[in-house]
């Protein structure tokens, strides 16, 4: 039986020279891969107390919403900025290629809820750390965070140390 990392197509010097880009699509294009993803995150989160999943845009939404929905758990959108139509907070951070912008809605976390995040890869943490620190700026509690892939070599794990982070599959 196939593996889940035997699903992840990886491709050398993409977008930019140096980076190799490891490739969901090819996950999500089979029906065995989507379903093994989606379960071996849920699994992380079978023993754990929270209130609602938080994901970013855009391949966070592609993980965070199928096991939001499992779990019977409402569903934050984290986007780009410029996005969201109502009152929000906002964040810049650092990219493994470039920089960025990320918001979300003011009200869509009250004070004192748990908060577990999905994305479907960590890099050198920067949009995560940023998000970590949003939840806290309104007030939430980071319970858990769960990743598809950990690229290992980029350290991004330390930016978020003060946390219960798990990846599925790890790169060196
Ligand atoms: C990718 C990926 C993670 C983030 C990881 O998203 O999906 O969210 O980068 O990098 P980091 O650990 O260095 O912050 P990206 O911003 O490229 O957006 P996308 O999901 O829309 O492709
Ligand atoms: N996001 C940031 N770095 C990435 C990489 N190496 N592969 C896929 N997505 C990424």
């Amino acid at each position: 039986m196939k593996k889940l990392e035997d699903y992840v197509r990886s491709i050398p010097d993409f977008p930019e020279e140096g980076i190799i880009f490891r490739d969901v699509t090819s996950i999500l294009q089979d029906k065995d891969g989507l379903r093994m993803a989606i379960d071996k995150i849920q699994e992380e989160l079978a023993q754990v107390d929270f209130d609602l999943v938080l994901g970013p845009e855009s391949r966070g939404f592609i993980f965070g919403v199928p096991v939001a929905y499992n779990l019977n758990k409402p569903f934050i959108p984290v986007r780009k900025k410029g996005k969201l139509p109502c009152e929000t907070v906002e964040m810049e951070y650092d990219l493994e290629y470039g920089t960025a912008v990320i918001e979300m809605h003011k009200d869509a976390i009250q004070p004192g809820q748990k908060v577990v995040i999905i994305d479907d890869l960590i890099a050198t943490g920067g949009t995560i750390e940023a998000i970590t620190k949003l939840v806290r700026k309104l007030g939430g509690e980071v319970i858990k965070i769960v990743f598809l892939m950990e690229l290992e070599g980029l350290c991004g794990r330390e930016k978020l140390k003060d946390y219960d982070v798990v990846s599925v599959i790890k790169y060196e």
